[in-house]
């Protein structure tokens, strides 16, 4: 329902025009491309995916409507081995809307870059993957995880579980193809009557798909109750490639705990990681170094949340980009006690200096209360 919401919410911003640049650099913002005050340390290889070395063993999940660019490029730099893209349709006719252009914008993306496709007729997904290439795609993902209904009733997305031999067609024709790797994103299964992931990862490994995540949940399940990584160990038992375990991570400790009990070669943050993306660099310091990590100081949080804001300003226009801040900041203001009634505040800005400035002195705030009590 959200995710719908969302979609709709997005397609009415398509009127919205770019802020001219030279009255953003008038708001005096950080310079871009901007550097982090502490580079996270490089994480050590964990897996391969084809010729690709991933870093550590956490990256972010394909999430329509928040892992566009200027997302993906901040939780890569701080330390995601890889930023999957919001899923494109494969219908050739929806090409040139003006939200699945933004979601092959790749400008200053680190490699290996990986763009989600979604779609259910083998041909159609395979020239989209082809045309997804030549837009820069580094790695093809197919979608057989979204529940939403929009995907489902045309038996895409997650409903393709459903149907074994559909899903077999799809992956060997997108897989033969392309010459870049194949991944597949998938749940657990239709129902927990039927949690046929086991099957469909033998499928997707035989096709030549080269890297498997899976949601513990099913499609019936949808967001409900808890998800399980018993079914993900069922299937790191029968398959060979890289498998990454998807649902419920959001913090170091759990990120540990699903990876022992999976035996995956990683683990994907959806939901954890909106509002902190330096969870990236706490899960790698953790599993690496055993050690834990505070959230950065609010001087950092600051300086990564205006250059935030500048770049989603930047992509997206003043009247959409000023919808789609909105959505960041309430995240990253959530973990702040007072943050509801910063919130309330800034959700009815409706500039783009009024957001800036508003942010800038709630930060300051915080950073003078961080100073007194040290
Ligand atoms: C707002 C939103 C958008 C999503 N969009 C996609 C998508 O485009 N493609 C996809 O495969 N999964 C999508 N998902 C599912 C996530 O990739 C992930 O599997 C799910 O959120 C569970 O992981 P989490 O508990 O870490 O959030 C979306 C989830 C959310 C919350």
């Amino acid at each position: 329902m959200l995710f719908d919401l969302f979609l709709f919410s997005c397609s009415i911003c398509s009127a919205s025009r770019l802020y001219p640049i030279n009255q953003l650099a008038a708001l005096q913002l950080p310079e871009y491309p901007y550097t982090l005050p502490s580079p996270p340390e490089k994480p050590t290889p964990s897996f391969s995916i084809g010729p690709h070395k991933i870093m550590g063993q956490a990256i972010l999940a394909p999430m329509a409507g928040v892992s566009d660019l200027p997302f993906r490029n901040l939780c890569r730099k701080y330390g995601a081995g890889l930023a999957v893209s919001e899923m494109v349709s494969s219908d050739a006719s929806l090409r040139n809307t003006r939200k699945s252009k933004l979601r092959i914008r790749h400008e200053g993306e680190r490699s290996p870059i990986s763009i989600q496709i979604v779609g259910t007729d083998p041909k159609q997904l395979a020239e989209a993957a082809r045309y997804n290439v030549d837009q820069g795609a580094d790695i093809i993902d197919i979608n057989m995880g979204c529940p939403a209904k929009k995907v489902c009733k045309k038996l895409a997305g997650s409903a393709l579980m459903k149907d074994e031999r559909l899903v077999e067609d799809i992956l060997r024709t997108v897989v033969k193809a392309v010459s870049v790797p194949v991944t597949l994103k998938i749940r657990t299964g239709w129902s927990p009557e039927q949690r046929n992931a086991p099957q469909v990862a033998r499928i997707a490994e035989d096709c030549g798909i080269q890297a498997l995540a899976i949601h513990g949940r099913t499609r019936a399940c949808r967001f409900n109750g808890e998800a399980e990584y018993v079914t993900i160990k069922h299937v790191t038992g029968v398959v060979n490639i890289p498998v990454i375990a998807n649902g419920d991570i959001s913090t170091p400790e759990k990120a540990k705990k699903v990876l022992d009990q999976s035996g995956a070669a990683c683990i994907m943050l959806g939901r954890g990681a909106r509002g902190r993306p330096w969870v990236f660099q706490e899960i790698n310091r953790y599993l690496e170094k055993q050690e834990v990590t505070a959230p950065p100081a609010f001087s950092e949080q600051k300086q990564v949340i205006l250059e935030h804001l500048q770049q989603i300003h930047h992509l997206y226009g003043d009247i959409c980009g000023i919808k789609i801040a909105r959505k960041h900041v309430s995240w990253y203001t959530g973990y702040q006690s007072d943050g509801k009634d910063f919130r309330h505040h800034f959700n009815r800005l409706n500039s783009i200096e009024e957001q800036i400035s508003s942010v800038q002195q709630y930060y300051e705030r915080l950073i003078q209360q961080e100073t007194n009590t040290e």
